[in-house]
């Protein structure tokens, strides 16, 4: 792996006395993650991108893999300074063998593996188009979608969890999930249900590993405004999903990726083995006619719909 000039200050620090002080204090002002090395899967667009820049701004050296790595010259150069951290590399992490060999080489360069972040998932349009119920859905694209969404991050966490234990005695695992994940959606029957292994997943590595210093943890975000969901969703799913919604604004990558900062830091060190729900409070517990309660409750309409909430 190259090492581009500006990692060689973090790298010469991780490996002065092989040591990483916790993190800081809440509010202290410490970066939170300070020299650590994190691999983070899907990196190089979209939330996986959002979580990178985040970790890597907040001290953290980021190997961000992706399948697809064009167009993404500008990760690193839009990053500051601060987030100048961020090493690019090119895997399908359906590929164990890819992902076993730039895991190993991102240890033998940067010395310890503390965060992996499983995001990537199989968003390829015909896997999307194809992925509907029990009865259409074609083997191949159940197939795909498994090999993607749980196959890689067993493979990743498979590969990355005895690096972590040997360079630093503990370890983070952080997957990305969906709400579907607990609900099951009218289609989608290969995403919902592999994403419902990852939780299961999270809960295993938090149990097995937990007394050895790993914790696992899962974000299961609500719609989150990348270009793959918005291109994903017609107007009338995302109308739905905005009358529903308990919060004024959409979601954004950016909240996933401080949800993600928190879950690898020392800040969240009592939490494991968690699916955290995060989607404007789409699914918390409220009358599923809320949207739809203009006759019984007409005030509450329109203090809650009557102004326009914008995209998404
Ligand atoms: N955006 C949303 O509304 C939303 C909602 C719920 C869950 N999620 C989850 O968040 C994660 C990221 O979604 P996103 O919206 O940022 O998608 P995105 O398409 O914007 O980004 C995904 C990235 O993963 C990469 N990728 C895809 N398959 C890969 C593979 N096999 N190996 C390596 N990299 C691969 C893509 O090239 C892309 O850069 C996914 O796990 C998705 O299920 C997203």
């Amino acid at each position: 792996m190259i090492v581009p000039k500006r990692l060689e200050q973090a790298l010469a620090r991780i490996r002065g006395d092989g040591t990483v002080g916790p993190s800081a204090e809440p509010g202290g002002g410490m970066a939170k993650l300070q020299d650590r090395v994190a691999v983070v899967t899907g990196g190089a667009r979209g939330i996986g991108r959002s979580i990178a820049l985040g970790m890597a701004r907040e001290g953290a050296v980021v190997v961000a893999v992706d399948i697809d790595t064009s167009g993404t010259d500008d990760l690193t150069a839009e990053a500051d300074e601060a987030a100048s951290t961020i090493v690019l590399r090119q895997a399908d992490v359906a590929d164990g063998d890819a992902m076993k060999a730039i895991i190993d080489e991102a240890v033998g360069t940067f010395g310890r593996l503390d965060v992996l972040v499983n995001n990537a998932a199989a968003m390829e349009p015909w896997v999307m188009r194809t992925d509907v119920n029990v009865e259409t859905t074609p083997v191949e694209t159940w197939d795909r979608a498994y090999a993607v969404n749980i196959r890689g991050p067993f493979l990743a966490a498979k590969y990355a969890v005895p690096h972590m234990l040997k360079t630093t005695g503990a370890g983070n695992v952080i997957n990305i999930s969906t709400p579907a994940g607990f609900n099951g959606d009218v289609a989608g029957v290969a995403y919902s249900t592999s994403k419902a292994a990852l939780h299961g997943l999270t809960r295993s590595i938090a149990t097995s590993h937990g007394r050895l210093g790993v914790r696992s943890n899962c974000i299961a975000p609500g719609l989150i405004l990348t270009e793959a969901a918005l291109q994903n969703m017609s107007p009338e799913q995302r109308q739905a999903r905005r009358r529903h919604r308990l919060v004024r604004r959409p979601g954004w990558p950016g909240d996933v990726a401080a949800l993600a900062v928190f879950l690898a830091s020392d800040d969240s060190g009592y939490i494991t083995g968690q699916t955290i729900i995060m989607d404007g409070g789409i699914s918390s517990v409220h009358q599923p006619w809320y949207a739809e309660s203009a006759v019984t409750h007409p005030d509450m309409v329109e203090a809650n719909f009557g102004e326009d909430l914008g995209e998404a």
